[in-house]
Order: C-alpha cells, then structure tokens, then sequence
C-alpha cells in the first residue's frame, strides 16, 4: 500500500516538526501495513525556488534516513519514502523552470494544490499546459474544492486531463463518506493520501480509510488505484536504477 500525499519530510513546512515525530509517524504507517510514503511537503513559489525548496528537502531526508537507519533493521524496516511536493498553484506555474523537479521522485505527476478561492480561466489554462511539458498533474484533496467551487469550473477542471487525490478524511468523516464512495465506485479518484501532518489532529489515517473501502464496497473496488500505485513503484525503481538521486 502506498500513500500518495503527507508532510512527512521533519522541519521543511508545517507538517512534521523534527526528526523524532517523522520516525514516530512512519511507525504509525508501518502498523496500518504502509510499504510506500510520498513525501509531498509544501511548496510555495512565492517563499521558494524549486532549487532551494529541493535543497532543503534533500538535507532534511538525509537527516531522517540517518536516524532511520540507527533503528533495529535499519531504513529498510521502515516503509519507503518517495520524495515529492505539493506545489500550490501560482501564476506562472507552467513557464516556471525546473518545474518538472518538484514531480513525485521518478514520474511525471505532479501534485497541484489549487486555490480556495474561485477558479479562473487563465488557472485552468496554466493546468493545460502542463501536459505540453510532458507532465501530469494531480489535483490534491479534490475534496475541499467540491462545495466551493460551480460545477462547471470542476468539469473546465477535470477536462485539462488532470488526476484525482483524495485524503483519507473524505471517506472518514460521516457526512462526506456517501459521496468518497460513490467517487471511487464511479472510478474518479486514482490517488488516496493521508495528507498526515502530525501524530494527533493529521495523523496517518488511510490505513482506517482504506479498511472502510474495503469493508463498503469490496477490495476490488480499490484495483485501478493499486495499479497507479503499481505504476509509481516500478517508476522509481527505473529511476534509481539508471542513477537517480533522493
Ligand atoms: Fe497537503
């Protein structure tokens, strides 16, 4: 199992405060039966560049890969980490250079945290032409947007192409549930995270999401979105076979 969205990454952005929680929460994913993490901390273009939030994620990994490797078993008894980002939509999003950096470690899907506020056509513009670069975009948490955004700028949305993340909390909080599951039935969602932050208000939840699915609907109902998994993993394992770094 894979969780495809959390801010797990110790001290880069407002989830995970220091290394500890970091390996605290990694045992709270490793007990709900997690073999994968994307680390999708953050990224705001107007604090960062891609080559300084980049630089900061990689000597804040190695830093939990080192306390990781301390424990019993090593890094290995742990899940795996596949380092990403997600990029909160600014203007300028599809010239921006080095853009296809902040893709989740070895795809080309890239994470894109939309605006709480009401959508434009230039937004929708932007998130067309990422496809031109060759990358796919994953809207994070579609969730958030359904009651604030009008029907019609979620279809202009969906028609860029752009892919569906949903967060455990869609499925486990009672009023929202019906709706999660019709979505996944209805095959409109192709990513689950967590979105974890902590271990106390955003904890690593999908293991309690994911048991409901398959308690509601059946485990084959979770077959295409273990297939994009798949997908991931053999991804990245080419990539670091041809040399790729963390
Ligand atoms: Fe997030």
């Amino acid at each position: 199992m894979l969780d495809f969205h959390s801010h797990l990454i110790p001290g880069v952005d407002d989830g995970s405060r220091n290394v500890a929680m970091s390996v605290a929460m990694l045992d709270m994913w490793r007990e709900q039966g997690f073999d994968y993490i994307c680390a999708t901390p953050h990224f705001y273009a107007d604090v960062n560049t891609p080559s300084r939030f980049l630089e900061k994620r990689f000597l804040a990994y190695g830093e939990l890969m080192d306390e990781l490797n301390k424990a019993p078993g090593g890094a290995k008894a742990y899940p795996g980490i596949f380092l990403g980002a997600e990029v909160h939509y600014f203007r300028g999003l599809s010239s921006c250079e080095d853009i296809n950096k902040l893709c989740l470690q070895g795809t080309n899907l890239l994470l894109v945290e939309m605006p709480f506020h009401s959508w434009s056509d230039y937004m929708i513009r932007e998130i067309n032409e990422l496809s031109s670069l060759g990358i796919v975009p994953v809207a994070a948490h579609i969730e958030r947007y359904l009651s604030i955004q009008t029907e019609s700028k979620l279809n202009d949305l969906l028609d860029t192409g752009i892919l569906i993340q949903c967060n455990a909390e869609f499925f486990l909080t009672f009023g929202t549930r019906r709706k999660a599951l019709r979505m996944l039935k209805e095959g409109r969602i192709q990513f689950l995270g967590s979105d974890a932050h902590n271990l106390t208000s955003r904890a690593p939840n999908l293991g309690d999401a994911i048991k409901l699915i398959e308690k509601k609907l059946g485990s084959d109902a979770l077959s295409d979105i273990r297939d994009n998994e798949d997908n991931i993993i053999e991804a990245r394992r080419i990539y670091f076979e041809r040399g790729g770094v963390a």
